[in-house]
């Protein structure tokens, strides 16, 4: 019933539902346990007690709740109106967040104020059909493009203002958000020596000698190796040394840690199926994942790029080329660019494999599942 009611009081659209909504609207605590064992991770486990609120919280967001959300702040809905309030990107709501911020003098309280204008500070980016996402899967949140709107500068100030007058407990907060919600605050960021150079002492490979060598692979055709795949039991763990010795690591990463360069493999298992991966090495160019299509960039000076784009934003573009270098671009340096209709990935990376090895490698990529 109350699932019911909360989805219709959000359809219904009537502003004055929503102290009865934020009534019913409480984050459960300490009811969930995701199954030590569960291999899909805490999302693919039911969880029957959040179903009401999140409805709840769904209708507040349609009905236009902030006053109420605001209220109820100082009230026994306080949970509740956190969670509301952090679809709150309005400029009025944000404006009154600050204004409790400055009245707010119990510590933690505080801390719920700070941690839900950082995370309000970016907004989704609206989809204009001119990107796409990647085979990647970006479990990073709360939004997958970010964006600045309207009320960023505002949240900014306040923000650093909470860094210069606040207690340790606070300034560590702030600098895990910061890395946390990808804000990108010089201001907040942990001291230099915390990070290390990501792509420093890289192995070269030499993926044209790879690719020429002959072997099994390389003289059957594709059929046979399909139809080989079906009989041949591989072995993962000979397949992670191949993984590495045909020079795949120069292009894909398997641990979500390490930084993004071609297609990620830590879960490649889950997406594709072992025909689908054993096709995308044999003929990188039947088909191109999402995001990874083939860019040709004539910069003003000096001779044409080809890669695929592993960053790009307003002022540069970071491309990767087919031996695995990266090149990094000014906007203002492109003279030109086109896609091509050709993978990126060099076709006869495996042909001086057995079938029995190549069967390894398909076993261990279709094992990779968890990310
Ligand atoms: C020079 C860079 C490069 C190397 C080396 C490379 N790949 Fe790729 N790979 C790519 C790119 C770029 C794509 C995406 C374009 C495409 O789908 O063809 C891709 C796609 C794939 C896909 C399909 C992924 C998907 O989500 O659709 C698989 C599987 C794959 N590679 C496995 C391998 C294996 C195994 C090796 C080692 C034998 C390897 N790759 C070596 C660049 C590379």
């Amino acid at each position: 019933m109350q699932a019911a009611a909360a989805i219709a009081l959000g359809r219904l659209g009537d502003p004055s539902a929503a102290e009865a909504l934020l009534a019913i609207a409480h984050p459960p605590t300490g009811t969930f346990k995701p199954q030590p064992d569960a291999s899909e991770g805490p999302h693919a486990v039911p969880h029957a007690a959040l179903v009401v609120p999140h409805l709840a919280i769904q209708a507040l967001t349609k009905i236009g709740h902030h006053e109420a959300s605001l209220k109820a702040l100082t009230g026994p809905h306080r949970s509740a109106a956190l969670w509301a309030l952090q679809y709150a990107h309005d400029s009025e709501a944000i404006e009154s967040l600050i204004a409790h911020l400055s009245e707010e003098t119990d510590s933690v309280r505080r801390l719920e104020i700070l941690a839900l204008l950082a995370r309000l500070y970016h907004r989704e980016a609206p989809y204009d059909g001119s990107w796409w996402w990647g085979t990647r899967p970006d479990t990073r949140g709360p939004y997958y493009k970010l964006a600045k709107w309207e009320k960023s500068g505002a949240i900014h100030e306040a923000l650093l203002a909470a860094m210069a007058t606040g207690d340790q407990t606070t300034k560590q907060a702030l600098i895990f958000w910061n890395e946390r919600l990808r804000l990108n605050i010089d201001a907040l960021k942990a001291p230099e020596t915390e990070r290390a150079e990501a792509t420093e002492g890289e192995p070269k490979v030499h993926l044209t000698k790879i690719a020429n060598k002959p072997g099994e692979v390389g003289k059957t055709s594709i059929e046979d190796v399909m139809l080989a795949l079906d009989t041949l039991k591989g072995d993962p763990k000979r397949g992670e040394a191949l993984f590495v010795q045909q020079g795949c690591l120069a292009c894909h990463t398997t641990s979500s840690d390490q930084p993004l360069k071609g297609p990620y493999m830590g879960q490649v298992g889950a997406i594709l199926s072992p025909e689908q991966i054993a096709e995308s090495i044999l003929k990188p160019n039947a088909s191109i994942s999402q995001g990874f299509a083939t860019v040709q960039i004539d910069p003003v000076e000096g001779a044409s790029l080809v890669g695929f784009v592993t960053a790009e934003t307003a002022d540069a573009i970071e491309l990767r080329d087919i031996g695995g270098q990266v090149h990094k671009v000014k906007a203002n340096q492109v003279k030109a660019r086109q896609e091509l209709e050709m993978s990126m990935m060099p076709a006869g990376l495996a042909n001086a494999l057995s079938l029995q090895d190549f069967a390894s490698l398909i076993a261990y990529l279709a094992g990779l599942k968890k990310g």
